[in-house]
């Protein structure tokens, strides 16, 4: 399982600190979570985050866009760093165009869905996706609780991957901890992101070490 602690939940008081624990921790990636306080009813961070964290390990940054408009931001978002970046369905009127931007900068593309979104609307573009990534929680905040039925979502979103021969892999985001994560991976997971279950657990690095083994 790839493992994509969210910095959401981190202590940004001690950004240096956290991002170091989670280069040291059996981590993959490092999931990014910017918002506007627009497309979702929350404001997190933005670039001055994202280059801090950059400077203090080289593992890949998984950013995960909230945001409105997010095709004029891409090539900040490369410059700070990221190494694969996530746009909501629901923000891209013209989505193939803003997989080819994304994908004209070197990085992975990836798009993600809210959970009332069905994975059919990505049918037409899966091919050109190194990524989806299933909202398991709706989209503005951490330590949320995890909607069940995204289970069966992961599954019907792998038999479509499967159907179109394509090789996006499934990544999952909201509410997940080793028993989700576990029902996830059953379901056809390739990727998990977790946030407050790894940043509230008494030893973080051995809650990313559990996940892996997932
Ligand atoms: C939610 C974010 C998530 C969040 C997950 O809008 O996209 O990445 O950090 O947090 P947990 O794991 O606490 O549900
Ligand atoms: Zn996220």
């Amino acid at each position: 399982m790839i493992v994509s602690p969210s910095i959401l939940s981190c202590d940004f008081g001690n950004v240096e600190r956290d991002t170091k624990m989670l280069h040291n921790s059996e981590a993959d990636w490092l999931h990014i979570d910017v918002m506007d306080g627009v497309f979702v009813p929350n404001i997190s961070f933005g670039f001055p985050i994202l280059k801090s964290v950059n400077t203090h390990t080289d593992k890949v940054l998984d950013v995960h866009l909230m945001i409105a408009n997010p095709d004029q931001y891409i090539k900040d978002f490369v410059d700070a760093g990221a190494d694969i970046i996530t746009v909501h369905y629901e923000t891209c009127p013209h989505l193939h165009r803003s997989i080819q931007l994304i994908k004209s900068y070197g990085v992975k593309a990836g798009v993600a869905l809210n959970p009332h979104t069905p994975v059919q609307v990505l049918e037409e573009v899966l091919s050109d996706l190194d990524l989806v990534l299933i909202m398991s929680v709706n989209p503005g905040f951490g330590g949320q609780k995890f909607i069940p039925s995204s289970v069966a979502k992961v599954a019907k979103m792998k038999a479509l991957i499967i159907e179109h021969n394509a090789s996006a892999i499934i990544e999952v985001d909201g509410g997940v901890n080793l028993q989700t994560g576990a029902a996830l991976s059953a379901a056809g997971a390739d990727a998990l992101v977790a946030g407050s279950y790894v940043f509230k657990s008494d030893n973080p690095s051995a809650t990313i070490s559990n996940l892996k083994k997932l």
